[in-house]
């Protein structure tokens, strides 16, 4: 089993010192960039869009796990794709025709991922958990950083692990929202792969020292 990641979300960054906090997730031991996309429709905030990922894109050396929260994100799957997206997430409740969705993230040369809301259940994916490459579980409502971990969320981890391995996929599981040093061992060892944490990494003393630190504890 591949080891387990760390994505700080760089909506709890510094936007004024954007390159700045670039640089320092590039020298931790993160691994990946996890960059969330809100349009103000899809939920009710509004973050940053192509031309600062465009902009951001100079400097990250770590891929970069792209999260769309944002209505019909089919129009802008080869958008991403040629920002340098190495994973693309969008969220079930945006797409109707979900595996159609996925199948062009894939043929866009990008791994494919699924987020489900708090209230969404797992068992949607059973059709589909065969051709996704990761499934994000919102673990707080999306739109916003620095809201309480939803407890809830523990179950669907497990639930989603079972599925997994029933179906013999290879998909990763992603906790995204309300992620901390309190909670970290416990996602993985309910059977998470990734964790997301904005925050708790950019609102701490020590950014690079809080990845570090979170790592250790999900080694
Ligand atoms: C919420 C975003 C999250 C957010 C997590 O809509 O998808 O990625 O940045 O922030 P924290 O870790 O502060 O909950
Ligand atoms: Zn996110």
């Amino acid at each position: 089993m591949s080891s387990k990641l760390i994505a700080p979300s760089v909506l709890a960054a510094d936007f004024a010192n954007l390159q700045r906090d670039i640089e320092l997730i590039n020298d931790s031991e993160a691994d990946w960039f996890h960059i969330d996309i809100m349009d103000g429709v899809f939920v009710p905030n509004i973050s940053f869009g192509m031309p600062v990922l465009k902009a951001m894109g100079k400097h990250t050396k770590k891929p970069l796990d792209v999260h769309l929260m944002i209505v019909d994100p089919d129009r802008y799957i080869q958008t991403f794709a040629d920002l340098g997206a190495a994973t693309l997430t969008v969220h079930y409740e945006a797409c109707t025709h979900l595996h159609r969705t996925l199948q062009a993230i894939k043929a866009a040369g990008m791994k494919a991922g699924v987020a489900l809301n708090p209230h969404t259940s797992v068992d949607l994916l059973k059709d589909t958990i065969q051709d996704v490459d990761l499934v994000c579980l919102m673990s707080v409502n999306p739109g916003f950083g620095g809201q309480s971990f939803i407890e809830n969320t523990y179950a669907k981890v497990k639930a989603l692990k079972a599925l997994i391995n029933d179906k013999k996929s290879s998909c990763l599981i992603e906790i995204d929202g309300g992620v901390n040093a309190t909670n970290a061992k416990a996602l993985v060892d309910a059977g998470a792969d990734v964790l997301v944490a904005g925050s708790f990494v950019f609102g701490s003393n020590n950014p690079t020292e809080t990845i570090k630190d979170l790592k250790t504890r999900i080694a």
